[in-house]
């Protein structure tokens, strides 16, 4: 590995560091009253590294120069900026920090949230010579030594530090940013089967639509599930409690297929009661779901599932995939 690597790993390492210091001492009580009001305890902080950095601007950066390390360095990890008058200042303020390791337990990347509903609500570190945002998965260095082959992916830092703590550890986030190829490729490293749980808003749908395809084309099963009574995993856990844990797993245990999502979000947008309905639900699921399956098994049984809901002959739907793939 390069000398620069190295160095922004250690930077990287003692920065993880500070901001942990920071928020057990009295100057980081906003951030522990944040993540108290959100309910993590002690336990969970430590686990997951979590800090904070300070309002001033310049601790981490006098921190950094204390231990020895040159200006390019620190500008190269991201973690700091340079003013117009060309001094250097902290990257983050005021901010509640969520390290981000690599598979080898390196921390090579940090987002930060800001304690108010102030914009923008998270920063993160950019791309640095130890960082792809592209190939960036929260908590993979944890979920990847729990037992499963199946891995649980949120949109958000908290989602999975909720996730985690009611016991599912194969719990992961794509940060927001839409799924790459490249995450994707890691996650099947570790897991056959991918549960996408991303956040029940209109963004989170859509990405939801958008992820299905990226992970297919890794070689990975889909499931997708979509919490009731809460926005993401983090607010459901909140609202169920002490029941969450368990809701969660029924939620996981009924979680429809990628097919049967897609399937599902059509028959939302048509009314099955009527036979104009019934006959345009038939032609969208036929054409943009069922002509697309490449497993034929996958396709006679999906096939024969809408057939039944639109009350037709499960033949009438496989003749029209057969009258597409023609034209194609
Ligand atoms: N995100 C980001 N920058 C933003 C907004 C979001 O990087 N300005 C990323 C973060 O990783 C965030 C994820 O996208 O965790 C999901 O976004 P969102 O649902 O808006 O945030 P939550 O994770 O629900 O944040 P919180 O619960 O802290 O409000
Ligand atoms: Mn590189
Ligand atoms: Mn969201
Ligand atoms: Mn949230
Ligand atoms: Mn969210």
């Amino acid at each position: 590995m390069s000398k620069l690597r190295m160095r922004i790993l250690e930077i990287n390492r003692e920065s993880g560091r500070f901001f942990y210091k920071t928020l057990i001492s009295p100057e980081g009580e906003p951030g522990l009253s944040y993540f108290k009001g959100r309910g993590l305890d002690p336990g969970t902080i430590k686990h997951f590294g979590l800090g904070y950095a300070p309002e001033s601007g310049f601790g981490l950066v006098n921190h950094l120069r204390k231990l020895g390390y040159t200006k390019e360095e620190l500008l190269q990890s991201d973690m700091v900026r340079t003013s117009k008058k060309g001094n250097l200042y902290d990257r983050y303020r005021g901010r509640v920090m969520f390290p981000i390791f690599d598979l080898r337990g390196n921390v090579t990347a940090f987002g930060g949230r800001i304690l108010t509903d102030e914009k923008p609500k998270y920063i993160n570190t950019s791309d640095t010579p130890v960082y792809h945002k592209s190939s960036g998965l929260f908590a993979m260095n944890l979920a990847k030594n729990s037992e499963s082959r199946q891995l649980i992916l949120a949109e958000g830092y908290m989602d999975v530090i909720a996730l985690h703590r009611a016991g599912f550890t194969n719990a992961i986030a794509s940060l927001g940013t839409s799924l790459t190829e490249e995450q994707a490729r890691i996650m099947k490293r570790y897991a056959d089967e991918v549960v996408i749980c991303y956040d029940s808003d209109d963004a989170g749908q859509r990405a939801t639509q958008r992820a299905i395809p990226i992970l297919k084309a890794a070689g990975l099963r889909v499931k997708v599930i979509t919490v009731p009574g809460g926005k993401d995993p983090d607010e459901f856990m909140k609202n169920y409690g002490k029941d969450g844990p368990i809701r969660f797993r029924q939620l996981l245990e009924k979680g429809g297929t990628d097919v049967e999502y897609r399937l599902q979000k059509l028959r939302d947008q048509f009314d099955l009661d009527t036979d104009e309905g019934r006959v345009r639900y038939l032609s969208e699921a036929t054409r943009t779901v069922i002509a697309k399956l490449r497993n034929p098994m996958e396709q006679e049984v999906y096939a024969g599932r809408v057939a039944q809901e639109a009350g037709v002959d499960k033949d009438r739907v496989l003749e029209t995939v057969e009258r597409l793939s023609k034209q194609e």
